[in-house]
Parts: C-alpha cells; sequence; structure tokens
C-alpha cells in the first residue's frame, strides 16, 4: 500500500476561510490524503488566502516565496493556493512559476483532480464560480483547536456591491445552504462534544433558503431552529448588515438564552455622505436606531464593528462624524481600518484613492486610541457581574500570580474571562464573577 500523502494548510483571512479549510480537509481525507501540521513533511502545501486588503495579499506573497523553497527543496512536492487570491489573480498566480495549483472558493470539489494533474507534471487551474455550490452534504474536517466551538457556513457569495470590497468578485453571488442540512451539522456538532456553533456568511441577515416545496426559512427561523438542537449548545452568528438585520432575529434572541449576547455588525464609517460612496444601503440614523433597538429587545448584548479610516474624498469632518459615532455608540471591540484599494472594485474604477497615506494612518490612530478607551469602558461596566461562562481551556498564562491553574472562556456577550479554577474541564459551563478587566480581557473568580 502507498502511504498516505500528506497536506499542510495554511488558512488566511475571515472565518468563511477557516470553515472552508475544514471542507478541503474532509473532500481530500475522502481521497486518502492526510492532514499534516509539520510543512517539512507535507506532500502537498497550500494557502487558503484573502484579498480583502493589499497588505494580507503582500503577506501571502511573501509566503509563496517560502513554499518554493520547500518544493525546490524536496521533489514531488506541490504547492496550490486556495481562497479568495486564487479567484482574483487566478493565472498571475502560476505566472510566477511558483505555484503548481490555482483554486478558487467554488472549486474545492475538483482538489483531488487538481492535485492529481499537478502531481502529473503540469500545472492546474479551476476558478470557475457557481451559483449552487455550498458544500451542503460535506461534513467538515473539523480543525479547532479546544474541540468546543465550531463554524457552520450558512451561506456563500454577497449580492452587495459595497463599492470598497473585493468579495463580491472572489466569492460571487449569494447563496444559501439547505437549512436542514445546516440543523443536522450543529446536531452532530453537539453530540461530538461540541458546545459552541457560529453561522457565518457575508450578510446573514439576508439568509433565505427555499425549500423543493416552495416553503422558505429566513435567518431569524434559522437561528430558532439551531437554537432548538438543545440549550447546552451556545449559537454564534457572524456577519450582520446594519440594512438587514431584523426585529424579528432580535426576538429570537431574547426568546433563546442560548442565542448569545453578541451582534458583529460594521458601520465602517460614521458620515452618511462616506456611506453612501461606500454604497453601503443604510445611513448614520439607521444604524444608530439599530443599535437602540438591539440593546431595548435583547439587554446585555455586546456590539462591535469593523471601520475603514481615509475613504476615498474623506474630509476631516467626515472622520469627525466617524469619531463622534463611535463616542456614542461605544462599541465593546471593533476591528479598525486603513482603506486599501482593491483592483476591480467600483471605487477603484470610479473613485481616486486621494487621501494621503500619512492622513489615512493619523485617523485610523485616533479612531484606535478613541476604541481603545471605549472597550476599556465596555469592560469595566461587566465589572461585578456574574456571567455563565464556556470553558475554552486553560487560558494562555496558564497559571495565575499564585500559581493556580487558570482557565479561560468566553461570557455569552463574546467578552473573554479568566479565573482560577482547578476543577473543570474545557466544554462545561462555570458562573464566573467579574472582578477585574484590561480593555480585552474579563478577570473574574469561579461562583460554582
Ligand atoms: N461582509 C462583511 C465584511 C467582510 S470584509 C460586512 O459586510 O460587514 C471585513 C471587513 O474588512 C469589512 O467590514 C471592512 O471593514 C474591511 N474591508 C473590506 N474591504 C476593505 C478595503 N478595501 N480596505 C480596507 N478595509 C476593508
Ligand atoms: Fe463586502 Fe459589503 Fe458584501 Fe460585506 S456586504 S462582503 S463589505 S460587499
Ligand atoms: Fe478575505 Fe475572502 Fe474572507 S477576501 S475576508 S478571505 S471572504
Amino acid at each position: 500500500m502507498q502511504p498516505m500523502r500528506k497536506v499542510y494548510i495554511e488558512t488566511y483571512g475571515c472565518q468563511m476561510n477557516v470553515s472552508d479549510t475544514e471542507v478541503v480537509f474532509a473532500i481530500l481525507a475522502a481521497h486518502g490524503y492526510e492532514k499534516t501540521e509539520d510543512i517539512n513533511r507535507a506532500d502537498v502545501i497550500m494557502a487558503n488566502t484573502c484579498s480583502v486588503r493589499d497588505n494580507a495579499e503582500q503577506r501571502i506573497l511573501g509566503r509563496i516565496e517560502q513554499f518554493n523553497l520547500q518544493r525546490k527543496a524536496r521533489p514531488g512536492v506541490v504547492v496550490g493556493i486556495l481562497g479568495c487570491m486564487a479567484e482574483r489573480m487566478k493565472e498571475a498566480l502560476l505566472d510566477t512559476r511558483k505555484v503548481d495549483i490555482v483554486a478558487g472558493p467554488d472549486s474545492y470539489r475538483s482538489l483531488p483532480q487538481l492535485i492529481e494533474a499537478a502531481w502529473g507534471g503540469g500545472t492546474a487551474i479551476n476558478t470557475e464560480l457557481s451559483r449552487t455550490e455550498t458544500y451542503h452534504d460535506i461534513k467538515p474536517l473539523r480543525t479547532s483547536a479546544s474541540g468546543v466551538s465550531a463554524f457552520i457556513s450558512i451561506m456563500r457569495g454577497c449580492n452587495n456591491v459595497c463599492s470598497y470590497c473585493v468579495v463580491p468578485y472572489t466569492r460571487g453571488v449569494e447563496r444559501s445552504r439547505d437549512a436542514h442540512s445546516i440543523v443536522r451539522e450543529a446536531c452532530e456538532c453537539f453530540e461530538s462534544g461540541f458546545r459552541e456553533v457560529t453561522l457565518l456568511g457575508q450578510n446573514v441577515d439576508s439568509y433565505l433558503w427555499t425549500a423543493a416545496d416552495g416553503s422558505t426559512v429566513n435567518f431569524a427561523q434559522l437561528v430558532q431552529m439551531v437554537a432548538q438542537v438543545s440549550p447546552l449548545l451556545r449559537v454564534r452568528f457572524s456577519t450582520s448588515n446594519p440594512q438587514d438585520i431584523s426585529n424579528e432575529l432580535l426576538e429570537v434572541m431574547a426568546a433563546n438564552p442560548n442565542v448569545c449576547r453578541h451582534i458583529h455588525l460594521p458601520v465602517q464609517s460614521g458620515s452618511n455622505r462616506i456611506l453612501e460612496k461606500m454604497r453601503r444601503r443604510y445611513t448614520r440614523e439607521w444604524y444608530l436606531e439599530r443599535v437602540r433597538a438591539i440593546r431595548a429587545k435583547v439587554p446585555g448584548c455586546s456590539i462591535t464593528t469593523d471601520v475603514i479610516a481615509g475613504f476615498c474624498s474623506e474630509t476631516e469632518e467626515d472622520h469627525a462624524q466617524t469619531l463622534s459615532l463611535f463616542d456614542e455608540v461605544g462599541f465593546d471591540t471593533a476591528f479598525m481600518f486603513y482603506y486599501s484599494e482593491r483592483p476591480g472594485t467600483l471605487a477603484a474604477r470610479k473613485y481616486p484613492d486621494d487621501v494621503p497615506l500619512d492622513i489615512k494612518t493619523r485617523r485610523l490612530e485616533e479612531i484606535i486610541a478613541l476604541q481603545n478607551r471605549k472597550s476599556l469602558e465596555a469592560y469595566k461596566a461587566d465589572i461585578g457581574k456574574r456571567f455563565e461562562v464556556l470553558v475554552e481551556g486553560p487560558s494562555k498564562k496558564g497559571t495565575s500570580q499564585d500559581g493556580v491553574r487558570q482557565l479561560c472562556g468566553r461570557a455569552s456577550n463574546n467578552k473573554m474571562c479568566v479565573w482560577e479554577d482547578t476543577t473543570h474541564n474545557s466544554g462545561d459551563y462555570v458562573t464566573v464573577e467579574i472582578i477585574s478587566c484590561t480593555q480585552a480581557t474579563l478577570l473574574g473568580r469561579l461562583i460554582e
């Protein structure tokens, strides 16, 4: 018998890519491949890549150089590029002569053939996008370290055309996955020990699945279905779109304590003029109203966001609007970026990238400084509260200053908690009372 061929995959970009890598491993496992964490022993070396900002792509181009050293040193090793950058750059990646396989996000079922072709001595490429592929029948090979939390893709692609964003071009049109296959996957996760699932999509609120008999399931209904798998299974989701997030969803959250108290609601800018140019389909006022609705209907719900500093034509006044929105909302945390022009997007074609880099950076730093203060405030507000925490495992340090074993895990509001604990294990639920904090961690003591 031939020894199993070993595959090594590095994953970049968003949670969707993490989830896709698990699908890729499952497809390859069914064809006699085995996963390895050791690049030096891999027969197939792959990167699942991201194109969302230029620096994400630059990092991967650097990694390709490293992969190529392996490829030269060990005959028979093939290198593959998967994901969004494969889709965006296509043949240009093969032209580097450092890559053997290029496979876009909808082509993973063909990977075994692509790898065979590369071993045959050629190059192999499939960047066909699909209107229907959701990999609904593939049981992902879970890679999460703790075995507590799993990602479940509920849809693929995106039908929005936010003018700065490359995702619709790399991921294709939006399609929703069979609701029953999602619930089945959540059940299987629970039965194999997972205690949390995160439902993934670029715009989860526009999830809409139509069954063969014409009946439909929307996102709020899907969350309700998954929440019913078990009261011990936590349900998270990402990403919500301010335009589409519905009161129906907020009501499902309110009615189901196992649906976690956290909504990631990317705002991108606080200026209506910029939001319009970004082709986001909401205003600052609409966004603030959604924040109020979340806080009224789902008390204790944390709200996090994404923001882009220095988009085309952004003025100091626009930037001040973003700062004032951040001040007004008080996000629990935020992912903050400066604008990076992406080839082929509407913004790249229509608007000059005219905010100089030093100004983009300064504005970004101002947002970060403000958000750091706001995060600390939001974390401090939890001192004295008791939370049910799902144990993930040992804390980063492993032990407290006194040498006592320390565990970590998230509260429902997604904040990471750390506490001394000698009795519990990952997957347990514990109650922790918060006694202090940093701007990114709650420190607590075990109540039960
Ligand atoms: N589907 C999600 C976002 C996916 S991309 C949504 O609609 O919110 C993740 C984040 O990357 C975006 O929210 C945005 O803040 C950022 N981003 C996307 N394109 C960018 C670009 N060209 N430059 C800088 N940041 C960008
Ligand atoms: Fe990109 Fe907008 Fe789609 Fe999000 S909703 S993936 S930002 S186009
Ligand atoms: Fe990046 Fe593609 Fe995700 S561009 S953010 S990996 S959808």
